[in-house]
C-alpha cells in the first residue's frame, strides 16, 4: 500500500511474554483500508499470539494497538469485536449442538438486536460462504472444510471492517484451498480488510498486497510477496527451497 493511504490498524512495539519466553517482541504493523495482509512464519512463531492481542483475548505486555483511531488498549474481545474487528479460531469453535444458521444468527445479534433482523442477516452470511444449504444441519456434523466455511460466516456476520483469518485453509484439499482463496478475494473486493495467516504459501502469496513475516516473535521480513519469498532471511527461517514464486523465476 501507498504511502498515507489511511490505515485502519496500526500496531507499535506490539510485546508479549509468557514465562520466560518472548512469544511476541516489538512488533510494528499496519493495515491499511482495503488492504490485504498475510502473517507468515514457522510454527510457534508468535502468529496466533498477535491475533489473540488484536482480538483483546491476551494483554500484551507492551505497545500500542490503535484501530480506525482509537486505541483498544484495555477492551474486551466483545467490545472490539463491535468497533469492528473480528477474527476467526485456528482451532475452530463453534457451538456444536446449534444448527449451522444458529451458529452465524448468534453472530449476528451482534450487530441486529431483533431476531428476525438476525436471523436475515444470517442468511445472507450463509449465502456468501455458500453454506446455505448446511443451514440446519448441527455444526458438529460438518465436514472441517464446511466448519472452515462456518468459522468465516461467524466472523463476516459481526460485520467486520478488518478480519483476521487465522489459518483458514489448514486441513483442506486442493479444490476446497481453491475456493476458499476464491472466497475470500471476494470477500477483501468487498471492501473488508484481511489480516491472514496461513502456511499454505501459494495461498498466501496469491492473495496477500503485502507479507509480514515472523520468526521467534520478531518481524524478520516484510514486502510485496515477491520480496518477502526471495528473502535470503525468510528462505532460511520458514521458506526452505521448496517454495518458489512464480514471478521469481
Ligand atoms: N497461552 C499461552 N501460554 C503459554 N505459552 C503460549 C501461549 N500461547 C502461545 N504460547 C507459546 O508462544 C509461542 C507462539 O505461539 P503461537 O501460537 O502464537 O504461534 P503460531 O505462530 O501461531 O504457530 P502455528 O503456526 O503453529 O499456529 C509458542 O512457543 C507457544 O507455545
Ligand atoms: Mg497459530
Amino acid at each position: 500500500m501507498e504511502d498515507g493511504a489511511l490505515s485502519l490498524l496500526e500496531v507499535r512495539g506490539l510485546s508479549k511474554r509468557f514465562g520466560g519466553l518472548l512469544a511476541v517482541e516489538g512488533l510494528d504493523l499496519t493495515v491499511a483500508d482495503g488492504e490485504m495482509v498475510g502473517l507468515i512464519g514457522p510454527n510457534g512463531a508468535g502468529k496466533t499470539t498477535v491475533f489473540n492481542l488484536l482480538s483483546g483475548f491476551l494483554a500484551p505486555d507492551a505497545g500500542e494497538i490503535r484501530f480506525r483511531e482509537r486505541r483498544l488498549g484495555g477492551l474486551k474481545p466483545h467490545d472490539i469485536c463491535r468497533l469492528g474487528l473480528a477474527r476467526t479460531f485456528q482451532i475452530v469453535r463453534p457451538f456444536a449442538r446449534l444448527s449451522v444458521l444458529d451458529n452465524v444468527k448468534v453472530a449476528a445479534l451482534a450487530r441486529h438486536p431483533a431476531m428476525a433482523d438476525a436471523l436475515a442477516a444470517a442468511r445472507a452470511v450463509l449465502e456468501r460462504v455458500a453454506l446455505v444449504d448446511r443451514a440446519s444441519e448441527l455444526a458438529s456434523s460438518l465436514t472441517l472444510a464446511d466448519r472452515k466455511r462456518l468459522e468465516l460466516a461467524r466472523a463476516l456476520a459481526t460485520e467486520p471492517t478488518l478480519l483476521l483469518l487465522d489459518e483458514v485453509m489448514a486441513g483442506l484439499n486442493a479444490t476446497e484451498i481453491e475456493a476458499m482463496v476464491r472466497l475470500i478475494g471476494a470477500i477483501n473486493a468487498g471492501g473488508i480488510s484481511v489480516l491472514l495467516i496461513e502456511h499454505n504459501m501459494r495461498a498466501v502469496m496469491s492473495l496477500s498486497h503485502r507479507i509480514i513475516v515472523l520468526s521467534f516473535g520478531e518481524k524478520i521480513a516484510e514486502g510485496t510477496p515477491r520480496a518477502v519469498a526471495t528473502d535470503r532471511r525468510v528462505i532460511e527461517a520458514y521458506l526452505g527451497d521448496e517454495y518458489v514464486h512464480p514471478a521469481a523465476h
